[in-house]
């Protein structure tokens, strides 16, 4: 479920469900992305263009930006390429439909989809690999620890993270 923060000129949105919990938001853009304040995400704590490109950074799509100020709206990177990351999900880059089991479809211009078959969000990665030791060769992904990530092979569960509920 994608939750909306609207601000004057750029507005974010956020799907826990999809979040790979990586923290480039914690650690990009902290006026705006602050888990100590409600709601957590306020665009208008920054500056839009600064706000757009972190959350570009995210990598699992869970982030989304629309501008409101009549400056250019993310465009995917073309054409759309598959990374497999090392141990982890495949990355996708460039303009991708994704359709949901709920028979739901989103257009996204990155995600994070699983390869090692035990997301409970298919075709998302919901971080599974890691309960399963998930082996298998590929990119190296930097992880940023942080709040939402305090240790590298275990991300705290939905219920746990305080953006659920902000
Ligand atoms: S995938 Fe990473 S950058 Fe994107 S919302 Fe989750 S923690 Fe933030
Ligand atoms: S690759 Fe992450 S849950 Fe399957």
């Amino acid at each position: 479920m994608r939750k909306v923060y609207r601000g004057r000129d750029i507005e974010v949105s956020f799907d826990l469900d999809i979040c790979i919990h990586i923290g480039e938001c914690l650690r990009g853009e902290r006026n705006v992305f602050n888990l100590n304040r409600r709601p957590w995400a306020l665009p208008d704590a920054g500056e839009a263009d600064e706000v757009a490109r972190v959350v570009e950074l995210c990598p699992s799509g869970a982030l989304l930006y629309q501008r409101l100020d009549g400056r250019p709206q993310e465009k995917p990177e073309g054409p759309t390429r598959m990374t497999p990351i090392r141990d982890g999900p495949l990355l996708v880059t460039g303009e991708v439909e994704v359709r949901r089991e709920d028979g739901t479809v989103e257009t996204l211009p990155r995600a994070t989809l699983c390869r090692c078959g035990q997301s409970e969000h298919k075709p998302f990665c919901d971080n599974q690999h890691l309960a399963i030791k998930f082996r298998a060769p590929g990119a190296p992904f930097k992880i940023h620890l942080s709040p939402v990530r305090p240790v590298l092979d275990k991300p705290i569960t939905k219920a746990e993270d305080p953006r659920g509920a902000a």
